[in-house]
């Protein structure tokens, strides 16, 4: 995941591949909840790992379900015992739902029918998402529920039901604002139908009707069969029990795969036959969403599918523009609206009424940021017309507000395909993580672009002169990868050492065979493994230092390396240190910091770094090895190391590695086309 401030997408050329999508969150929170208020215990495989389904599963066990293992693993099912319909006495306390709304609005409705002292928590923008109509609802059946702030808005305080005057009246709901009142209603009621039929009736007109058939679909897996009478009244019949499934699988979430369809769509170039095949979610999908399909069709994509797995290519373009009613698919259409800029004309997106009390004020939210990217943009009640930029001339490189709505943050994506080649920047990218944690990765291992285009900071700079510390600060910052040269030269100094070879001339090519053949691996956490053996600090020590200053004066070891550090040039960035990033390895390099201290202060800092870890160390000989191997850095023949002409010096003998950071990264910022919003 990038948790970074904000995230700069390169322009990209073209996509190809294969991609497993996560579990459906609108799935996962329902079978979580189906699963806890059954008898018996369900094992869910391919269960989304995102905020909105930990949130409900900490809520779930704070009621008493037992849940193994505690959290979602990767490829592990998950298995939930649930209350078999009675909350255990001592159930009571506060429940944080962040900003799920599949979480508070079901578990509201289910405990407020249950019964129990609770107070249903969440961030601040849960507070303006409205719950009046369901809580209206519950109280017609006698459920106890109190605003705890503004009136129609979580937070909310549950207490005991009083169901003595419950009679055989229909419960009405509106279905006009959120399927999701509708949905917890459906959910919540079977707990009460043990001897008599319940019915919910729906107040004006239903909308999100694919999320009522989701819903209806699980009921059914659980036991609950629901008579639906033309989706205007619900009938749940007496003797309703929830009984788990035993094993049940998640469909991948098919709003997830809209950003990856439209890929497909726009990038996926025909000729080259090029196209992106998503795996976990097809034809015989169950959530509305997969109609997004037939819009991606409506504006030119080729698609394929099968009962589970979707294969998606260009045909035409440019898009053909649509005019389109998108109530049967309001998340996705958002995907739409991106899909927009790539078209030959205006687009209008209808019946979204529904986006305005999403994640955002959803309308708002794509209208502000599409005409940022240069688009003219007309939004109205309930709809939004999408023109494109007139020409290529008219795209504008944007930093997009994501306003903690993972679909900005992902659509907006889409538009680093823009024909002017202008990078897009995605703030908050870690929003993403409501539904799809690893989105960017995913998109980052499809997309294809120039080399030139991933953008590479090269921070060279004489031994201890903090240059390792800072790239990989700066690196961090950024969300891009971090190429540590000195690292595989002193790896090549270790395996030749160990290999018993003079670190001289007389073994230059031996040496450099190795270096060529090592198995050498960086983990997410930037360990470095040989083989099988973490010799990350094996290679710290100033032997190996050493080591490595004299293998790499050898020019043979030095080309040999060279493949092995292009390769770390990967979507979104690099930041590489060492000697000669910005002067051979990445000459183009659009940022190159030369960062140098005073021999004094270099060994004082090193000293201390030695002393910290309780290493032993004299300041007048490491200031001796020092200027010994700047001596021999300096001046061997191949690759010495020197400033690049177009390199910023730094000199950061008086400077914390905090404002050395900040000057690299306002360097870099002042590189940038978008101004930060
Ligand atoms: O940055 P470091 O101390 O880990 O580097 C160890 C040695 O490797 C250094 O003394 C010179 C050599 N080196 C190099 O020649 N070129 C690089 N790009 C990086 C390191």
């Amino acid at each position: 995941m990038f948790n970074t401030e904000f995230l700069d997408i390169p322009a990209l050329d073209s996509a190809n591949g294969t991609v497993s999508l996560p579990g459906s969150k609108s799935i996962s929170n329902r079978v979580l909840l189906l699963a806890a208020l059954s008898q018996g215990t369900t094992t869910i495989h391919d269960l989304l790992d995102s905020d909105d389904t930990r949130v409900m599963l900490a809520g779930l066990q704070q009621l008493g379900c037992r849940i193994t293992p505690s959290n979602v693993a990767p490829g592990q099912p998950l298995q939930i015992t649930g209350i078999d319909g009675f909350l255990p006495n001592n159930a009571r306390g506060q429940l944080f739902l962040g900003n799920a709304g599949t979480a508070m609005r079901p578990l509201t409705a289910a405990l407020a029918v249950l019964g129990g002292d609770f107070e249903m928590t969440g961030v601040p923008r849960m507070y303006e998402r409205p719950i009046g109509d369901l809580v209206d609802a519950l109280r017609q059946l006698g459920c106890a529920i109190d605003y705890l702030k503004d009136e129609g808005f979580p937070p909310l305080k549950i207490g005991q039901p009083d169901f003595s005057q419950l009679g055989d009246a229909p419960i009405q709901v509106r279905g006009d604002v959120s399927s999701q009142f509708l949905t917890s209603l459906l959910m919540a009621l079977p707990l009460l139908a043990t001897d008599r039929d319940i019915t919910i009736e729906v107040v004006g007109e239903l909308i999100s009707k694919p999320y009522i058939h989701i819903t209806l679909e699980l009921l059914a897996r659980f036991g609950i069969a629901v008579k639906n009478d033309n989706w205007q009244r619900f009938v749940i019949p007496a003797g309703s029990r929830y009984q788990s499934p035993g094993s049940i699988h998640v469909e991948a979430d098919a709003s997830s795969a809209s950003y990856f369809i439209a890929l497909g769509a726009i990038t996926a170039d025909a000729t080259e036959q090029n196209s992106i095949k998503i795996l976990g979610v097809g034809k015989d999908s169950i959530q509305g969403d997969i109609r997004f399909i037939e819009a991606a069709q409506a504006m030119g994509a080729q698609v394929e599918s099968g009962p589970n797995w979707l294969q998606v290519s260009r045909g035409v373009w440019p898009l053909k523009a649509i005019d389109l009613d998108c109530n049967h698919i309001p998340d996705a259409a958002m995907t739409l609206g991106v899909m927009a800029l790539y078209a030959n004309g205006t687009t209008t997106l209808r019946n979204i009424a529904s986006w305005r009390v999403k994640e955002t004020d959803r309308i708002a939210a794509m209208a502000i940021e599409l005409r940022k990217l240069g688009a003219t943009v007309e939004e109205g009640a309930d709809y939004i017309r999408i023109t494109p930029p007139a020409s290529k001339q008219a795209w504008k490189a944007a930093s997009i507000h994501t306003y903690d709505d993972h679909r900005v943050a992902m659509c907006f994506s889409l538009a680093a395909f823009n024909p002017a080649k202008l990078p897009v920047r995605i703030e908050d990218p870690k929003c993403v993580a409501k539904t799809f944690p690893d989105y960017f990765e995913a998109l980052f291992s499809l997309c294809e672009t120039e080399r030139e285009r991933i953008p590479v900071i090269c921070i060279d700079g004489p031994t201890a002169s903090g240059k390792g510390t800072i790239a990989a600060e700066v690196a961090k910052a950024l969300g891009y990868q971090l190429l540590d040269s000195g690292a595989l030269y002193r790896i090549t100094g270790l395996a030749a050492s160990r290999a018993g070879l003079a670190l001289d001339e007389s073994s230059e090519e031996t040496i450099a065979e190795m270096a060529l053949e090592m198995p050498v691996r960086f983990d997410a956490q930037q360990r470095v493994w040989l083989g099988d053996e973490d010799i990350s600090l094996a290679i710290r020590s100033e032997e190996a230092g050493m080591n490595a200053s004299r293998v790499s004066a050898l020019p043979a070891v030095r080309s040999a390396l060279v493949d092995l550090q292009l390769a770390f040039q990967h979507l979104p960035g690099l930041v590489a240190d060492g000697r000669d990033m910005g002067t051979v390895i990445f000459p183009h390099a659009p940022l190159k910091v030369y960062l140098w201290a005073s021999a004094q202060c270099r060994a004082e800092r090193r000293y201390k770094q030695l002393i910290s870890k309780g290493i032993s160390a004299n300041i007048s000989t490491l200031l001796a090895d020092l200027e010994a191997r700047d001596a021999r850095d300096m001046n061997r023949a191949t690759a010495p190391l020197k400033p690049a002409e177009d390199s910023l010096q730094l000199d950061s003998s008086q400077m914390t590695i905090e404002e050395v950071v900040a000057q690299v990264l306002s360097w870099w910022q002042e590189r940038q086309l978008f101004g930060r919003a």
